[in-house]
């Protein structure tokens, strides 16, 4: 199991070299990319010791959404405009109750460069669970969903837990990929599927909670309709596709 302490959290040495680094831009640089924002590597409110801790990675190509959905998760909060690329890898852990049961997440924000890829790749083989985005107003992240699957499958284990989402629901105009189009890829390779907005914080609490509930489940196999995506009820009729999860 991972380990959880306060000295690795968001430790960027991974990248030594700083030509590999993206250019500071603001007084406080993070690796996740965000101004001032540390992850919080302490798992609060946990006093059940014997909880495992299920390591949680986001994947996608760059700019679609991950350092933006994890700050939300996170913090509520949605800092527009400031993006900078992720250039380190460091989780934030997060205790979920889904079900009267905790669950405890360690959260690994990675940067979707591709020049970073054979560093994140080595941080799946012990994920437990996969959230792969891509942006609903980019058709390129859209079509590397596919390749980012083939790299899933490649190196991280044959049981982990896959969500795919369309981050971004709120561009509205701006839109590249439908939402049916997302569903049936999600169909297609068996994973559950929601659309998200890290900006308004549209089913960024229902989709970590669709992993906590996932990952329950795979530890207790009982009554699979208990996995059917839970959506936000607004975005119900059209965001969830029970058939995918
Ligand atoms: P890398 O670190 O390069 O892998 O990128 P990332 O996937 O972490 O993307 P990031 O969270 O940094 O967001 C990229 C840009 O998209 C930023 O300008 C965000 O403000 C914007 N963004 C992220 N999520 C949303 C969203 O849900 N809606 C809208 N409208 N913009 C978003």
């Amino acid at each position: 199991m991972s380990h959880v302490g306060t000295d690795d959290s968001m430790s960027d040495d991974v990248f030594e070299d700083d030509t590999l680094r993206a250019p500071a831009q603001h007084s406080a640089p993070s690796p996740t990319g965000y101004r001032d924002y540390k992850p919080d590597d302490t798992i609060r409110g946990i006093v059940e010791e014997d909880v495992p801790i299920h390591k949680t990675i986001l994947l996608g190509d760059s700019g679609v959404g991950k350092t933006s959905l994890l700050v939300q998760f996170e913090t509520g909060k949605f800092q527009a405009g400031n993006f900078s690329a992720t250039v380190g890898i460091g989780f934030t852990n997060k205790v979920v109750t889904v079900d009267g049961i905790k669950v405890k997440l360690q959260i690994w924000d990675t940067a979707g460069q591709e020049r970073f890829r054979s560093v994140t790749h080595a941080y799946y083989r012990d994920a437990h669970a996969l959230l792969l985005l891509y942006d609903v107003t980019n058709k390129t992240s859209f079509d590397n969903i596919r390749a980012w699957l083939g790299e899933i499958r490649e190196y991280a284990q044959d049981d982990v837990v896959i969500m795919l989402l369309g981050n971004k629901s709120d561009s509205g105009l701006e839109r590249a990929v439908r939402r049916e189009e997302g569903q049936r890829l999600a169909r297609e390779y068996q994973v559950a599927f929601m659309e998200t907005s890290a900006k308004t914080g549209l089913n960024v609490e229902a989709a970590f909670a669709h992993v906590a509930r996932s990952l329950v489940a795979k530890a207790n196999p009982v009554d699979p309709s208990r996995l059917a995506v839970r959506a936000q009820p607004s975005q119900e009729h059209r965001s969830s596709c029970p058939p995918c999860s």
